[in-house]
C-alpha cells in the first residue's frame, strides 16, 4: 500500500484526534492544522502515552487558527496531500454556538477546496486526485436527496434547527457548498454522517446511504473511534472510496 499523506482539520476535535492516530497507526503521514500543538500532542498522549516518540517522523503540526490562514498558506497546506479530512466543528460554548465564526465548516471547506483546485490548475499531473472527507451529522439532510421518509415532526425539528442552532446550518451549509463540486473529477468527497456518538473502541462499523431508524431517541450509536476508521479506510481502500464518494453515508456502530 503506498502511503498517503492526509491534512486533517479539526484534529483536537473528539474525532479528528482519532482520525490522526488511526492514521499514523496504519503509518500514514499527517498534516494537522491545530489552534494548539501542545494540545493535540495532550489528546494523543491521552489514548497512547508513546505516540509523540513514535510518530515523530510522521506527523506535521502547523499551530494556526484555519480561518486565519492566507490562501497561500492553504495551497501550501493541500499541496500534494492525498486527502483532506474535516472533523470541524463548534465548540459547544455561548461563543462556539452563537458568535463568530458562524460559517467555520463551510468557509473552511470552501477554502480548503479552493485551494486544492488552485494547486491543481498550477500542476501537470493530470492524473492525480485529491479526497475530502468532510464530517457531518445525521440530521444534515442530503442536497442530492433520497433521505425521505422522514416524518413529519423530524422534518419540522430539522427545520428549526436550520434556523435556529448556527453550527447545524452551517453543517448543512458545507454539505451544500461540497455538493456543488461533481464538475472536478480530480476532487472527489464523501460527507459522513454519523448518529449519536459515543467514546469507545474501534469496532465494526456499517455504513448507509440514509439514516436508519428515527432522527430522535434512537437506540443506534456510533463510536467516534469507528467514525475515524471509516474516513481512514475510505483514504486507504479504493473500493470502499469507489462505494461512498460524492454521497453521504450514514454510520453506527455494527450490532
Ligand atoms: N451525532 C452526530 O452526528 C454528531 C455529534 C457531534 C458532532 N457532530 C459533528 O461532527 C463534527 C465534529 O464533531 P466533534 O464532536 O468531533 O468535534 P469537537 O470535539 O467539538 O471538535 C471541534 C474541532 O473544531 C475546532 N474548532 C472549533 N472552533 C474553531 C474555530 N473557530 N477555529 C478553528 N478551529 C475550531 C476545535 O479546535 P479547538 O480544540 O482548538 O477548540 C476542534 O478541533 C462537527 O461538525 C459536529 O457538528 C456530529
Amino acid at each position: 500500500m503506498p502511503t498517503t499523506t492526509t491534512l486533517v482539520v479539526g484534529a483536537t476535535g473528539a474525532t479528528g484526534k482519532h482520525v490522526v492516530l488511526q492514521l499514523l497507526q496504519q503509518s500514514q503521514n499527517v498534516h494537522a492544522i491545530v489552534r494548539s500543538k501542545q494540545r493535540l500532542h495532550d489528546l494523543l498522549g491521552e489514548i497512547d502515552p508513546e505516540s509523540s516518540v513514535k510518530f515523530e517522523k510522521q506527523l506535521e503540526v502547523s499551530e494556526a487558527s484555519i480561518l486565519d490562514l492566507s490562501d497561500e498558506e492553504l495551497k501550501k497546506a493541500t499541496k500534494d496531500v492525498d486527502a483532506v479530512v474535516s472533523c470541524l466543528g463548534h465548540n459547544m460554548s455561548f461563543k462556539g454556538l452563537w458568535g463568530k465564526p458562524r460559517k467555520l465548516v463551510t468557509d473552511a471547506t470552501r477554502r480548503l477546496v479552493e485551494a486544492i483546485e488552485a494547486n491543481q490548475a498550477e500542476s501537470n499531473d493530470h492524473d492525480k486526485k485529491t479526497k475530502f472527507i468532510l464530517m457531518g451529522t445525521e440530521g444534515v439532510t442530503n442536497p442530492a436527496g433520497g433521505d425521505d421518509p422522514r416524518t413529519r415532526s423530524e422534518r419540522s425539528v430539522i427545520f428549526t434547527l436550520r434556523y435556529l442552532i448556527p453550527p447545524h446550518s452551517d453543517n448543512e451549509s458545507a454539505a451544500q457548498y461540497i455538493h456543488t463540486k461533481r464538475d472536478n473529477p480530480r476532487l472527489e468527497w464523501t460527507v459522513i454522517r454519523p448518529t449519536d456518538l459515543i467514546d469507545g473502541a474501534v469496532s465494526k462499523y456499517a455504513l448507509f446511504p440514509k439514516p436508519q431508524g428515527s432522527l430522535f431517541g434512537g437506540e443506534d450509536k456510533a463510536t467516534r473511534a469507528n467514525v475515524a476508521k471509516s474516513m481512514v479506510d475510505m483514504i486507504l481502500s479504493e473500493t470502499l472510496w469507489e462505494e461512498w464518494k460524492y454521497k453521504m453515508p450514514y454510520i453506527q456502530d455494527a450490532n
